[in-house]
């Protein structure tokens, strides 16, 4: 057993006059000056059925930029069975070889295909440069590096044996095909949902986000350069329901690995429960979904340390990661030092294209999720236990642009403390000093998600109470820092209750759910 030993991409600066920023700008421009038209990969075959839709930047939403097509029943059909077909040889196929295509795949991204995954991610998805390096470059990069580690790890755990008898393992991929379902906001979680179950010898129908079709085109390219056999990951486009209906009707689906709403996998989880009796093998099912992700803040904590984690927490990528921090419980003492940095913060913030690399914040992914945060700001601003104290401004002329906005409360059932809104509004409750006890039982108890959360404190015991109140409602834990930037190998990412199967993407936990091991006992 020998895959090089994983170690994290480091992260490029792009500060001016380095030569990843004229690539990637460079890179950026060329991109936004052509379009692209991306078709459904299945088997060996590029297939363009003509029903397209546009691709188009969510800063500058007139402008085309490409086109994907939308595949129908039958092409989902077609996807499953080009999968199937593929299945045996992939199978059987020496892991090390398999484990060499993703490591191939790492460093196209690492090397020759970062300025076009990072420009793409820009341009699709609306990151600055330095979301889409720290997203698409290297949290892909490391997904793909410390897979194959922890696959090496997998392999290596074997039964004990005796004297005339020998018992071996053998994690063999599931029988049937893995179903991925991936979310636009981040361009290395797309690649590693259908990645990680084919590095483990499964076959896989890949259903991107409508909202990530330009990167995730860029994706199949790098994996087809770096050996992909055709059929072990087929990408496919089109409606999600008819795509999921068909998949799941399928005898040899056999698992889900999926990032995205807490409804749609509800939907999902229930369909699967309703065709259970068609399946050869009960389906493993693997989800990310919702978050409502706090910070709370206890008297000692120090209020710079307090104001930088929200607004880096809240505001980079526009609050759509995953992980951003939604919803504060700020100590009345700290509050007004606190706020203080925060709004000055935010008043600092440039907002605009990527391609400008100096703005800190670009537009919203879609006019949907525009017109959703447009609705709660507008609600904010009439409501009378609520404040806007920054941001509350929207426009949607050119990009689906909205500033940077926080809401203070003083109703701790506030709407927007509970419901998720995925963008640039943070929502805060100023709770007295000495309730901070009671203020932690209301930070578990508000949400029904629990995927990250932050303390900060000075204090050592409120740390520990703390750590204890809140020992389910967060699968990533932070302790003075932001709630947000998990790193692949070192913060194993996900979360419980409405927020998924805590599988942790990026660690062993997940790769083991795309095993079915066969023990075998020989007597010698
Ligand atoms: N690594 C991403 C984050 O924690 C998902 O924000």
């Amino acid at each position: 057993f020998n895959v090089p030993k994983a170690i994290n991409e480091p992260v490029k600066s792009y500060a001016p006059g380095t030569k990843e920023r004229e690539q990637v700008l460079a890179t950026f421009k060329e991109l936004y000056n052509t379009t692209v038209d991306v078709p459904n990969y299945i088997g060996a075959e590029e297939i363009r059925t003509g029903n397209t839709k546009t691709i188009n930047p969510p800063f500058d939403h007139k402008k085309v930029v490409g086109t994907y097509h939308e595949a129908n029943k039958e092409h989902i059909e077609k996807a499953i069975a080009a999968a199937l077909a593929a299945r045996q040889k992939w199978a059987d196929m020496a892991w090390e070889h398999r484990a060499s295509i993703f490591l191939k795949a790492a460093d196209l991204l690492a090397g020759p295909y970062r300025a076009k995954i990072n420009a793409a991610t820009m341009i699709g998805q609306a990151k600055t440069v330095h979301q889409a390096e720290i997203d698409s470059a290297c949290e892909f990069i490391d997904f793909l590096r410390f897979n194959a580690e922890y696959m090496q790890q997998i392999y290596a755990e074997q039964p004990v044996s005796s004297e005339g008898i020998w018992n071996r393992l053998e994690h063999r991929p599931l029988e049937g095909f893995i179903y991925a379902i991936t979310p636009f906001n981040f361009t290395a979680i797309a690649g590693n949902l259908p990645a990680a179950p084919a590095l483990m010898g499964n076959v896989v129908v890949w259903k991107p986000s409508a909202s990530q079709t330009y990167s995730a085109n860029v994706i199949m390219e790098v994996f087809k350069l770096a050996g992909l056999p055709a059929g072990v990951i087929n990408m496919v486009h089109g409606d999600p329901v008819m795509i999921t209906d068909t998949v799941l009707a399928s005898p040899d689906f056999a698992g889900i690995h999926y990032t995205g709403s807490t409804h749609v996998f509800n939907d999902i989880w229930a369909k699967i429960g309703q065709n259970v009796h068609r399946y050869k093998t009960y389906p493993r099912i693997v989800g990310e979904t919702g978050g409502k992700d706090f910070v709370v803040a206890h008297p000692s904590a120090i209020p710079a340390a307090v104001a930088t984690g929200l607004t880096r927490g809240a505001f980079e990528y526009q609050g759509q990661k995953c992980s951003a921090a939604s919803r504060a419980y700020i100590a009345k003492s700290i509050w007004p030092a606190v706020k203080e940095h925060l709004v000055n913060d935010i008043k600092s913030f440039k907002i605009g294209s990527p391609e400008d690399p100096s703005n800190f914040i670009s537009a919203v992914i879609h006019e949907a999720s525009f017109d959703k945060l447009a609705k709660y700001i507008d609600a904010a601003k009439a409501a009378p236990d609520a404040e806007i104290i920054a941001g509350g401004t929207y426009d949607k002329s050119k990009g689906w642009f909205i500033d940077p906005t926080v809401i203070v409360t003083t109703n701790p059932q506030y709407d927007t403390l509970s419901t998720e809104l995925f963008g640039p509004v943070l929502t805060i409750f100023v709770y007295e000093d000495d309730q901070w006890l009671e203020t932690l039982k209301l930070v578990d108890e508000t949400s029904p998600y629990a995927l990250t959360g932050a303390v900060f404190s000075q204090d050592r015991y409120a740390i520990e109470e703390a750590a204890k109140a809140l020992e389910n409602a967060a699968g990533n834990f932070y302790i003075n820092d932001k709630p947000t930037g998990a790193v692949v190998g070192q913060q194993p990412f996900g979360g419980a209750r409405s927020s998924g199967t805590n599988d942790k993407a990026g660690s062993i936990l997940n790769l083991l759910r795309w095993v079915s091991p066969r023990t075998i006992k020989e007597t010698l």
